[in-house]
């Protein structure tokens, strides 16, 4: 039985996670935290309808109560909230599984640092196996000439509060690797004509589009498009809980990736 204590339980994709997880064999919830002024804190799981149990939802000034009994910390919350409550669980020994995208890379390293030495943790800004397989196809693509241009287009639902999103980001990266692209530019208006040496990101906020990826690599002549379509927030769920299965077992300290965990 692997016992979790989930962060953002209130939240779109941590109430995700919260039932996939009562609903699971083999998993148990034995903590729930949302923000400091969410109106429904003290209430049971089974009093908000998200599970049947009797554990509390509480604030993070109860953390360190919500994860004692935990193996594994989830976390899908805000990267503010995460600057606080991370160093807690690590202290406190408790593996950690981190959904929480937005981190500036200065604050993402710091925090990184700070775990890697204490607890095993997986860290993903996206939970998805399609788009971590993605990630790893997209390299094949360094095969293409040089003068191939490449954009990346993430769709979201309007409540997702960064842009662009973690994966994008990753995305980029990858691109950018190969590629060896300095600069990034993040729309266009106006006259902005593309340079050889730049990546282009767009990002679409809109209803409630769970996740939608586009890589494009384009040519004089041709284009290859790669898209990753979520078609619901339970991919990411399952994947987060894919990993906590992962990170149980691990003991070695270290941040690792879903390439770690899916042994791409
Ligand atoms: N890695 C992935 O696969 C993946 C997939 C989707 C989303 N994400 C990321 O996951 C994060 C959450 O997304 P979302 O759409 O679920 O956002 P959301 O609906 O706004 O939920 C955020 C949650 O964080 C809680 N929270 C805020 N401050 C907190 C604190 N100090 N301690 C504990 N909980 C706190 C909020 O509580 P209240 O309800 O009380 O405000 C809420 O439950 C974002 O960073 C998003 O980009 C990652």
């Amino acid at each position: 039985m692997i016992r979790v204590c989930i962060a953002g339980a209130t939240g779109r994709m941590g109430s995700t996670v919260l039932r996939e997880a009562c609903l699971r064999e083999g998993f148990e919830v034995v903590g729930a935290v949302a923000s400091p002024n969410n109106p429904n804190i003290g209430k049971t799981l089974s009093d908000l309808g998200l599970c049947d149990s009797d554990v509390e939802l509480v604030g993070p000034d109860r953390l360190s109560e919500a994860v004692e009994n935990a193996d594994v910390y989830i976390s899908f919350t805000t990267p503010e909230a995460e600057k606080n409550n991370l160093p807690v669980v690590a202290d406190l020994g408790r593996k950690i599984v981190m959904g929480t995208t937005g981190f500036s890379e200065e604050d993402l390293s710091t925090l990184k640092l700070r775990i890697a030495e204490k607890v095993p943790a997986v860290f993903a800004p996206n939970f998805a196996i399609g788009v971590n397989v993605l990630f790893k196809v997209l390299s094949s693509l360094k095969a293409l000439p040089e003068t191939y241009d490449f954009s990346i287009i993430e769709m979201h639902h309007k409540g997702k509060k960064d842009a662009p999103s973690g994966t994008a980001a990753k995305l980029g990266a990858i691109i950018s690797g190969f590629k060896g692209y300095e600069k990034t530019v993040y729309g266009r208006s106006g006259v902005s004509l593309r340079k050889s040496d730049e990546l282009e990101i767009l990002s679409v906020r809109a209803g409630g589009i769970p996740g939608i990826h586009e890589v494009v690599a384009a040519g004089k002549y041709e284009v290859i498009r790669i898209e990753h379509t979520s078609f619901s927030r339970s991919v990411f769920a399952e994947g987060a809980l894919y990993a906590a299965e992962w990170v149980h077992g691990q003991e070695r300290p270290g941040v690792y990736s879903m390439e770690d965990v899916l042994g791409l």
